[in-house]
């Protein structure tokens, strides 16, 4: 009874969130309604049951589906804001937002219009909610180097309102490589490096984010446990994995919580974090996420709760003289 109450109360960061996946089907409509988008689902809950996923890519088809919604600067608030309103019941005191751009300009949608609508909601997450957040932009893996390099340059605008990249969409057939010169202008920027990697995709492809793209965390990298080598290399160097563990079992990486390899992970001494990255459609956000992966894996205690909270302060782009007040 103890542990699920520290759980949530405890203080948080969460740092692998795409922000379009905390739509919730009921906001989709009302922006739907809102701007006249005509949605290939005739209600709530028929949206609802369609969230039923075998593998990433069939969720990535309804989720950029579920985007198509968002047109006006405000509406990028409005997803915005709801999230942070969950994110503060949950004690969420710092949180690093993804989003996908490209989602958006290739309805028309302008870069500007996207960003500023997240960031304002990031400026009144700080003033109203106390929570500290950021922004990562992430780049299509799915699309061409050349689009995530025309990305990054539309975003000039708006340096700093972000504090780096990151690379998700479709994993398998897309590998780091691809993105070597993308990553290496926002490095030259000054932009801190994310990549997915290792969620569907082989070792390898956690191997390329790190050597080639340069990244200060791993998202997902569930996978790393089948290279007893790079499980070494990633514990030596305390590189983070952002572990997202409902979202595992909803797109079938782990048959259930219970199959997880998060204990593993940890027993490895690896930085590892809990994650919600797309609460709307993997079934709850970071609390949830927490409780239910606790509930499902008895081996997890204590010290382990306190080790993954601790992890996401560590692994977060907060500078550590900002720190003051966090485990
Ligand atoms: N993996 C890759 N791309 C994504 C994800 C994910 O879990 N969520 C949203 N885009
Ligand atoms: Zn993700």
């Amino acid at each position: 009874a103890a542990l699920p109450a520290l759980l949530r109360t405890a203080p948080k960061a969460e740092l692998h969130i795409h922000i379009e996946g905390s739509l919730e089907p009921e906001l989709i409509f009302q922006l739907a309604q809102r701007n006249g988008v005509a949605l290939a689902y005739p209600s709530v809950q028929a949206l609802r049951e369609a969230y039923a996923f075998t593998d990433l890519q069939s969720f990535l088809d309804i989720y950029y589906a579920g985007a198509s919604v968002l047109l006006h600067e405000l509406d990028f608030f409005d997803m915005a804001w709801a999230y942070f309103e969950r994110a503060a019941a949950d004690n969420i005191v710092h949180a690093e937002l993804f989003f996908d751009p490209q989602t958006h300009t290739a309805r028309g949608v302008d870069i500007g219009t996207v960003i500023r609508g997240l960031h304002h909601a990031c400026q009144r997450a700080h003033q109203e909610l106390g929570i500290s957040a950021s922004l990562i932009l992430c780049f299509l893996r799915h699309l061409s180097q050349d689009e995530a390099l025309a990305t990054l340059e539309a975003a000039l605008p708006y340096r700093q309102h972000i504090v780096g990249v990151g690379l998700d969409s479709s994993e398998r057939g897309h590998p780091p490589e691809k993105f070597t010169e993308v990553f290496a202008r926002a490095r030259a920027l000054g932009l801190r490096c994310v990549a997915h990697a290792g969620e569907e995709g082989p070792p390898a492809y956690i191997e390329g984010a790190l050597d080639v793209l340069q990244v200060q965390r791993i998202d997902h990298g569930v996978r790393c446990l089948e290279s007893p080598a790079l499980v070494q290399r990633l514990a030596a160097s305390r590189m983070p994995l952002t572990v997202c563990p409902l979202s595992n079992v909803k797109l079938c990486v782990f048959k259930t919580l219970a199959d997880h390899n998060l204990p593993a992970l940890l027993q490895a001494g690896l930085c590892a974090t809990v994650n919600s990255d797309d609460p709307a459609y993997f079934g709850g956000y970071l609390n949830t996420n927490l409780l239910a992966t606790f509930e499902a894996l008895p081996q997890l205690g204590v010290r382990e709760a306190y080790q993954l909270l601790r992890n996401g302060f560590e692994a977060s782009f907060v500078p550590a003289e900002q720190r003051d007040g966090w485990i």
